[in-house]
């Protein structure tokens, strides 16, 4: 069979008129051919006439294979578990693993789909790599919190280089969903509530993770998810129905996933919604006529998990067999998990409802993928031991983690300089749930990060003070019971600052996590009431993976820093901001609501025809509480002040064609060196459709020693002004435009200019 494989693939190519060598590659002992193309010509040509050379030795069945995805019995992510996932290997009728991972463990599963199947078609391993393999990185929402796409690419880098090394090919990520709803609990592993923010760091990370070279024995594909507006889940609720205007889906759902695709993201999962009554994953209007034919995306698009099945429960399938058919139908390549396109699509073949040209295009698909990776020329080269041993957890990559992690603290209250703390403090009370807990730190979905590796921040605090540090619990955050209060409080007592550490245990975030209140949970509030009695400073260090409602925290303590979960170096990066090592520069890449009842709250609002006025009943707004946030969106302090002066524009009139620059002046005005997010927004104030009161459309990291003074400046171009217009032609129109620059999106500082 090898010799006949042999000898139609170097026919084939022969018609093709091109040169080709062969080479032979010895794999434990068993002699393989593979085939590979002289250097020169179109890369994209090259590598397809190789996928065709497979394809056509393949039959029907092997091509099913290449589009069925199983995970291993390693990891649980979703309900169900093939027991049977290696005897489909064997027999050919898998092409793809998730959940499977380790040098040693992939280098096996690859052996027998490389020697004991057939064609020996490499299989493609992929593996949730959210915020790090082994060392893991702050929650994907924390770590927009930084707003440094070169420390967001760098995390995604680091965790490509140890999920390659540890036999992996594939990331599912990033997760470039916008969240604009703090019950639901994936909005921790996003990039928050902002469609321009969200955007470039889709693009970081997807840079991150596939560097320039998919071909690198240390990069990985990255899956850009869900497609398309799972974060819209109705009331929070994971899973839960999405219906809106196709306006809103283009403007403010969709453009973080164009901007992975831009920046060259190979795959695309589809997400478990339905959006305006069809499921993601036979939705022929997002996967057909965006994605491939306005987009042009040349990767292959997978289902999430058991998606295909879910069909059957969302009502739009009768049985597997017709939801298999409809999401080829739409476009999806690879089924993971349902094991529908598995039981039923030689069938559907051979009855006639599919055509097999729609599976050998899934396969091309595929397959061309994995020449891209450059599994063809060599299966094993993602599952190399020793560098499996060198990159987990290598001093390098620690550094990254604690650097990632520092710049993801947003410092959300500092009264009367409470923080940075003393060095020299005589005894700092350490307490909560959070403080000393390894597998809450590291957060949800870390990959196969070990909560052992992790430096809590009682760890980390302690190796800047040492034993000045004492430490109570104080209570658990999911448990009604104070009896660990008294302890703590004698401790407050004796010491000279309180460190609180309270939020949401890891596990009340991230998939099938939705919380119908986001107050801190447990008695943790009581036990901040109580410490406060104690007239000691209190400093609270949140985490969480969502936007929490802390209005009396926000109102009492002496300060706050918002450090989500941080990953492996959680500790020491915590410590470094709160003894002032690190000036913290995060900002919020989502708004904090008062309360959940002011739910969905997000900066870039309409105006409404009676925009809220104290002083007139009939506007809009609530009984019992302010429009206002807690925090708006963008919001962060430090431990320096800054002062902006008056924005100008070089001109109010802008052309179409040209652009015109808007600049400020920013000081810093306080005694230490710090970095600013200098935030542009931009209101269009009349338009064929309404427009949000205001949109981010640039910032810029400015770091500024103190009593230095700098001009920063944002050229607006007609990019800039755009939007779906009331036909959804994305366009500028002329009209009055203002434009805002501040800190936070609460600023007001504004000039205005016209568009001709
Ligand atoms: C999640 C995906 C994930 C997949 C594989 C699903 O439940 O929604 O985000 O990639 O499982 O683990």
């Amino acid at each position: 069979m090898r010799i006949a494989m042999k000898h139609k693939y170097s026919k084939y190519l022969n018609g093709l008129g091109l040169l080709f060598v062969v080479w032979s590659i010895n794999f434990s002992g068993l002699n393989k051919h593979y085939f590979s193309a002289k250097p020169g010509g179109d890369p994209e040509e090259r590598i397809l006439a190789r996928v065709d050379s497979v394809m056509e030795m393949m039959t029907l069945e092997e091509k099913i294979g290449q589009m069925t995805l199983f995970t291993s019995d390693w990891d649980v992510t979703g309900p169900t578990i093939r027991a049977t996932y290696k005897e489909d290997i064997r027999a050919g009728k898998v092409g793809a693993i998730f959940n499977a991972h380790t040098a040693a463990y992939n280098r096996e599963l690859q052996r027998v789909a490389v020697e004991e199947t057939r064609l020996g078609i490499p299989l493609l391993f992929g593996y949730d790599v959210i915020h790090g393999y082994k060392t893991i990185f702050p929650v994907p929402l924390g770590e927009a919190a930084s707003w440094d796409l070169e420390a967001i690419e760098k995390s995604a880098r680091v965790s490509a280089v140890e999920a390659a090394a540890a036999g992996l090919h594939w990331t599912f990520a990033p997760m470039v969903d916008i969240a604009r709803d703090p019950r639901w609990g994936r909005i921790m592993e996003g990039a928050g509530e902002d469609t321009y923010l969200g955007s470039l760091i889709a693009q970081a990370r997807v840079k991150g993770f596939q560097g320039d070279d998919l071909g690198a024995v240390n990069t990985v594909v990255a899956c850009a998810k869900h497609y398309a507006a799972y974060g819209a889940a109705l009331a929070g609720r994971d899973y839960s129905t999405v219906d809106m205007s196709e306006r809103m889906l283009r403007e403010i759902y969709l453009p973080p996933f164009k901007a992975a695709l831009d920046a060259g993201c190979g795959t695309f999962m589809t997400s478990f919604n339905e959006l305006d009554g069809v499921p993601a994953t036979a939705n022929k209007f997002l996967l057909d006529e965006i994605l491939r034919k306005e987009w042009h995306f040349p990767g292959f698009v997978v289902t999430d998990y058991t998606s295909i099945d879910e069909m059957i429960n969302h009502g739009y399938a009768a049985d597997q067999r017709q939801a298999a058919e409809q999401a080829l139908d739409a476009g999806v390549d690879m089924d993971m998990q349902s094991a529908a396109y598995y039981n039923h699509l030689e069938d559907l073949v051979k009855s006639g409802d599919v055509q097999e040209e729609q599976i050998d295009q899934a396969v091309q698909r595929i397959l061309r993928m994995k020449f891209l990776l450059g599994l063809f020329d060599d299966p094993y080269k993602y599952s190399d031991e020793a560098r499996q041993k060198r990159e987990l957890l290598s001093p390098e990559h620690l550094e990254a983690s604690r650097d990632v992690a520092r710049k993801s603290i947003v410092l959300l209250k500092n009264e009367r300089g409470t923080l940075p703390l003393n060095r020299d403090i005589r005894k700092l009370a350490v307490i909560g749930p959070l403080a000393d807990n390894h597998q809450d730190m590291i957060g949800a979905w870390s990959g196969a990060g070990d909560a052992k590796d992790v430096t809590t921040l009682l760890q980390g605090l302690r190796n800047v003070v040492g034993q000045r540090v004492v430490y109570a619990m104080g209570c658990e955050a999911d448990q009604d019971n104070r009896d660990g209060f008294a302890q703590a409080i004698n401790l407050a007592q004796s010491a000279d600052a309180i460190v609180l550490a309270i939020g949401e245990k890891a596990y009340m975030s991230g998939e099938a996590a939705s919380r119908s209140d986001i107050t801190l949970p447990g008695p943790q509030l009581e036990l901040a009431q109580r410490l406060k009695e104690t007239g000691k400073p209190l400093i609270i260090v949140l985490m969480n993976g969502r936007p929490l409602a802390i209005p009396w925290l926000a109102e009492h303590a002496d300060a706050i820093v918002e450090t989500w979960f941080l990953g492996t170096q959680a500790g020491p990066a915590i410590a470094d901001v709160l003894f002032g090592d690190y000036n913290p520069s995060g900002r919020l890449p989502v708004t904090f609501p008062r309360s959940v009842g002011q739910v969905p709250l997000f900066y870039n609002m309409k105006n409404t025809g009676r925009p809220m006025d104290p002083n007139n009943k009939y506007t809009s707004k609530y009984l019992d509480i302010p429009n206002t946030p807690l925090y708006p969106f963008g919001f962060g302090l430090s431990y320096t002040t800054f002062s902006y002066g008056d924005p100008r524009v070089s001109r109010t009139t802008m052309q179409a064609k040209g652009s015109i620059t808007a600049s400020v002046e920013i000081t810093n005005t306080g005694k230490l060196a710090g970095t600013e997010t200098v935030q542009w927004y931009i209101r269009d104030l009349v338009g064929s459709v309404t427009r949000p009161v205001r949109e981010l459309k640039h910032f810029e990291r400015v770091h500024l020693q103190p009593g230095e003074s700098r001009q920063v400046s944002f050229e607006i171009t007609l990019n800039d002004l755009k939007f779906y217009d009331k036909d959804l032609h994305y366009k500028a129109e002329p009209g009055d435009f203002q434009v805002f620059v501040g800190p936070d999106a609460s600023t007001e500082r504004s000039v205005k200019f016209t568009l001709n």
